[in-house]
């Protein structure tokens, strides 16, 4: 599907501008430049697994399943105790995920080590779609519609790494450009008397 026009830097890109902006916002982290062997070795894996595909065309399995938000709107209070009693076993009581042998297996969902404000997940609307289709692990397809949009919801009210385009420092500059009617998120919005889009900085 690349090269590509993307709404979020509103210019085409190339396949690996596309895989440098998941290790930026996916992956909170530094994108390896475009001739380092990580992206050859990542492009040319992508070539290899698109062998024979056609170009162009949607496939089976890209992008999320657009979940209808429910009526009401969403419920944080819901959405912590499904989260508590369906995820936490996996993703941690405090969304902080789980390692083994110094490596994540279970990724963070909020906090520092999880994916940053800029992220696409940290839309609601996304992550709801993502929850919905794949989770809980190995019991995708379990949730319905409005308990995915509900803990997609209570997952993405919690802090974490700020957006790495903060525009002058600010978040609200910030929400304006990139925030606002991009789908459903709570960058820069007050949650129980406290404002999102503060950001987390690495513990030392
Ligand atoms: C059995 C363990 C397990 C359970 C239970 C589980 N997850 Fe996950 N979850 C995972 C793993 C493993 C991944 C990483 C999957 C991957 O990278 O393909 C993941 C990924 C995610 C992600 C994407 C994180 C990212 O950085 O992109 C979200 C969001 C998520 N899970 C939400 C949930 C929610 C909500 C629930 C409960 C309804 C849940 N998970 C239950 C194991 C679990």
């Amino acid at each position: 599907m690349y090269p590509a026009y993307r709404k979020k830097n509103n210019k085409v890109n190339t396949f690996t501008e596309r895989k440098q902006c998941c290790f930026e916002f996916s992956m909170n982290g530094k994108a390896p430049s475009s001739d380092s062997h990580v992206m050859k070795a990542l492009g040319t894996y992508a070539y290899w697994l698109a062998t024979k595909a056609p170009v162009g065309e949607n496939l089976p399995g890209r992008l999320y399943p657009v979940i209808p938000a429910p009526e009401k709107g969403f419920d944080l209070a819901k959405g912590k105790q499904i989260y508590v009693e369906q995820c936490s076993i996996c993703h941690g009581v405090e969304g902080q995920g789980q390692k083994s042998l110094g490596a994540f297996v279970f990724p963070p969902l909020w906090g520092w080590g999880s994916y940053n404000w800029g992220a696409g997940m940290h839309r609601i609307n996304t992550a709801a779609g993502f929850i919905k289709q794949n989770m809980p692990l190995g019991k995708g397809g379990s949730l319905t519609d409005d308990e995915a949009w509900h803990v997609a919801a209570y997952i993405n009210s919690h802090e974490r790494p700020q957006d790495p385009r903060l525009v002058d420092g600010s978040i609200e500059k910030t929400r304006k450009k990139y925030h606002e009617g991009d789908g459903v998120n709570l960058y820069g919005e007050t949650v129980n008397g406290v404002m999102l889009g503060q950001g987390i900085n690495q513990p030392d």
